[in-house]
């Protein structure tokens, strides 16, 4: 036998079924769009999707119209405009995106940009990269039209001014915390799938910090053929399993969403010695319209758009 027919059969005699229903063409979901995004802030950012997705836009760019709204909120201190700071006083801001056709682009480190998930975008469209970082970013978002400004609102720069006295790090993303990372995933009514992520990161962070947030399969990810998968919380636990890739995967082997969700959060936990303080938060959404989410603490929410109702939900915690 042949080596490669041997492997083939091997795999056969030895796939489990989950393996073999991988092999399943999975139904598409169609003319009925589907937003998920974390958080809170992911209702406001999914109203903003819809109006994309109900005049027969995309899915990238009913993500990209969603988590610009967030970006662009003040009040809203882990997400662009507003963001805490760094250890050293700098707003610095992780995105990326990622489209039906596997194409992806990021930024990392970007500073004074208010919407890096736009600079995220045009690095995807107008370059053969998909990681532009620091200065660079910086440099190749004002050649691209963006404006500088400074991110560091009045209640972000009290704040950071009053951690600095003791210079403790509050236990951000911890089981009391409310808000973080925005990742949103669409559907549009052709059936294709697309993702947004974008985040100001830990707060009081090192400088020069990056999380998951820009890093494609990490922070995001989207398979066309299977579904797509978002992080939120604690960017070095996600960083370690390859969060959101390994969602997607474990959707094509034949999980469920919710059980592709609840295994990469599981995996988590186990690498963490069965116990962590610390939050991360999973959503996905099948190419079947099917929806996932996880999370390691109590605390998470996602906002789901579906069925013409724009609604936030509790996640009931692995811990
Ligand atoms: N999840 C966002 C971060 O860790 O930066």
């Amino acid at each position: 036998m042949k080596r490669r027919n041997f492997i083939k059969a091997g795999a056969v005699g030895l796939a489990s079924p989950i393996l073999l229903a991988g092999k399943k063409k999975m139904k598409v979901n169609k003319n009925n769009p589907i937003i998920v995004s974390t958080w809170l802030h992911g209702i406001p950012a999914n109203e903003a999707s819809i109006k994309v997705l109900k005049k027969n836009g995309s899915a990238l760019d009913a993500v990209e119209a969603g988590v610009r709204v967030t970006e662009a909120d003040a009040e809203n201190q882990s997400v662009g405009l507003g963001g805490r700071p760094d250890s050293e006083g700098n707003v610095t801001l992780d995105a990326c995106i990622m489209d039906s056709d596997g194409n992806a682009g990021s930024v990392a480190f970007l500073q004074n940009i208010k919407h890096p998930i736009s600079v995220a975008r045009k690095v995807m469209e107008k370059t053969d990269h998909v990681m532009l970082a620091g200065k660079g970013a910086l440099k190749f978002a004002l050649e691209n039209g963006f404006k500088k400004e400074n991110l560091l609102t009045e209640q972000s720069r009290k704040e950071w001014l009053e951690w600095k006295k003791d210079n403790t790090i509050k236990d951000s993303w911890g089981p009391n915390d409310d808000h973080d990372t925005i990742t949103s995933l669409a559907q549009d009514n052709d059936g294709n799938l697309s993702g947004a992520c974008t985040t100001s990161g830990l707060a009081y962070k090192l400088h020069g910090r990056v999380g998951d947030s820009p890093i494609i399969g990490a922070g995001m990810y989207v398979d066309n053929e299977v579904g797509a998968a978002g992080a939120t919380g604690m960017g070095e636990l996600v960083m370690k399993t390859c969060g959101s890739f390994l969602v997607v995967e474990l959707m094509r082997q034949g999980y469920s969403a919710m059980e592709a969700c609840n295994e990469a959060v599981d995996r988590i936990i186990k690498q963490e010695g069965g116990k962590t303080k610390l939050q991360v938060g999973y959503i996905a959404l099948g190419k079947d319209g099917s929806i996932g989410y996880s999370s390691i603490q109590k605390g998470f929410q996602y906002a789901l758009y579906k069925n013409g109702v724009n609604k936030l939900f509790d996640v009931k915690s692995l811990l």
